[in-house]
């Protein structure tokens, strides 16, 4: 008897455990929303709103319809959307999110870049660039930047122009800073070359990013893939000729990222994926911020007027062909505010892209391993209780960016993979602004109405038009 009471009370206790056990494991229910048509989910509606600038109204309809947690169905994935601070903090700190290149970005810059890599390799890699993009070496770079401006300005695409397309005029002064400041690219003949090929080759595969994956005959894919082969080869060649240079002691591991990454042991391929990234990384970004920056000011006086004040107390301290030093730089307070406000409104990273490579949860709900995430910027930085009136433009929000809430305002991303060339494009928006501001008056050119759509790089109409005199 006493036997069977101790066996039933054993079971009865077990059984318990058992049911308490996977109650608590019990898992959490999926986050709320629709994964739409098959395939197709919300991919096209998505993609529609920004193309025509509407990407934020979708995206508040999608929060206020499901919540800062919802499920969407994005190029054919499954995708969780985060929306809010805590969202942010989560996306940047969870060691079980890693960044997602799309299938059309990994065929065109390759797949052994400094995002496809996690843990030691990742550091190991980030540290090879950072060695170039540090607030030390940008200190380095004011000079070559300071050069490479002022050619730009009062060479033909400027000087002595009454209309300018400031989106591809800025894309080619941001790509030969680039050129000039990281890849050590001179100006001689061959040099020059270089640059050229390089320069058409990425104008075209840039735009292989934004589309469907289809290598078909007569694609714009497949088009944007061959700029892509030929890029490669450009980059090989240079990576050859610095090899040479190394082992013959003409120059130094100190000298440029690409002769670093070979001084490292990076394999070749490595070094041509991390170059094709850095490439665009360091290009599209910062055209973009120039070109929304100068489409603000046109349309705010008052901050105009404030840029304005601020980049000719500077001038005026200097002889007229003298460059701009560091301590110049730290005294662009107002302009730099006036690029953050810029950021806000348009940051040109749409979306941090993640994907779980263990089931996570977040909220209160659960996302499985496989899944993409995502986390739109404008989520935080368009909120109204964050940034009131989120819409105007002003620059005063960022005199004290102390005063900005954590996580709230991520145009460089955050946490370990945080932009490490933000201080490179700090430095060089600032020079620009500085030479734009001091030669040149602006206005948009009639018939330009400064709208812009997403692809997902914001790209205004036009390539924005303004009429320029000199100042
Ligand atoms: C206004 C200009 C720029 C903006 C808004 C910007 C934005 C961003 C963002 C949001 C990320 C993080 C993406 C993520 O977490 O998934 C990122 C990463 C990165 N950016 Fe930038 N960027 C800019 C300029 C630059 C420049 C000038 C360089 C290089 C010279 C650069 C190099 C990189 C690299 C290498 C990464 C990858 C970091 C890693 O995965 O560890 N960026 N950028």
């Amino acid at each position: 008897m006493v036997t069977a009471v101790v066996t039933f009370l054993a079971v009865a206790l077990a059984s318990l455990r058992i049911l308490r056990t996977s109650s608590s494991k019990k898992m959490k229910p999926l986050p709320p929303g629709s994964f739409g048509l098959p395939l197709v989910g919300q991919t096209l509606s998505l993609l529609r709103a920004l193309h025509a600038n509407a990407g934020e109204a979708w995206l508040t309809r999608w929060v206020a319809a499901y919540g800062p947690v919802t499920r969407l169905s994005f190029f054919g994935c499954p995708t969780a959307m985060l929306a809010g601070a805590s969202g942010n903090k989560f996306i940047f700190s969870s060691a079980a999110l890693t960044p997602k290149a799309t299938a059309s970005m990994s065929r065109m810059v390759g797949r052994r870049t400094i995002r496809d890599v996690s843990g030691d390799e990742h550091r190991r890699v980030r540290a090879m660039m950072a060695q170039f993009l540090r607030p030390d070496a940008c200190r380095r770079h004011v000079a070559a930047m300071d050069a490479e401006v002022r050619r730009h300005l009062d060479g033909g695409q400027w000087h002595g122009k009454a209309t300018v397309a400031v989106m591809p005029a800025m894309k080619d002064l941001t790509f030969d800073v680039m050129c000039t400041a990281l890849f050590r690219l001179g100006r001689d003949g061959k040099s020059e070359a270089v640059r050229r090929e390089l320069s058409t080759e990425f104008q075209q595969l840039v735009k292989g990013i934004s589309v469907i994956p289809m290598d078909l005959p007569f694609t714009s894919f497949r088009k944007c893939l061959a700029a892509s082969r030929r890029g490669r080869r450009a980059v090989a060649g240079i990576i050859q000729e610095r090899r040479v240079k190394l082992e013959t002691g003409q120059s130094s591991a100190a000298d440029d990222v690409v002769t670093h990454m070979i001084a490292e042991g990076l394999p070749d391929e490595e070094i041509i994926d991390n170059v094709m990234f850095l490439m665009i990384a360091a290009h599209d970004t910062t055209a973009a911020l120039l070109t929304f920056l100068i489409r603000y000011l046109d349309t705010n006086r008052e901050a105009y007027d404030k840029v304005v004040h601020e980049q000719e107390e500077i001038a005026r301290c200097k002889e007229p062909d003298e460059p701009l030093s560091w301590e110049d730089l730290s005294k662009m307070r107002y302009t730099w505010a006036a690029a953050l406000e810029t950021l806000r409104l348009v940051p040109p990273v749409f979306s941090i892209l993640r994907k779980a490579t263990a089931d996570i949860e977040f909220g209160g709900y659960h996302i499985p391993k496989g899944w993409q995430v995502i986390q739109p910027m404008s989520t935080t930085q368009w909120d109204a209780a964050i940034f009131p009136e989120p819409g105007r433009f002003v620059p005063e929000r960022f005199e004290d960016t102390s005063a900005t809430p954590p996580f709230c305002f991520i145009p460089f991303g955050g946490g370990p993979r945080v932009c490490p060339g933000n201080e490179f494009a700090r430095v060089e928006t600032l020079v620009t602004m500085h030479y734009i501001v001091t030669r040149f008056k602006w206005k948009l050119a009639p018939g330009c109405d400064g709208s812009y759509a997403r692809f997902p790089m914001p790209y205004p109409s036009q390539g924005l038009l303004i009429d320029i005199e000199p100042r």
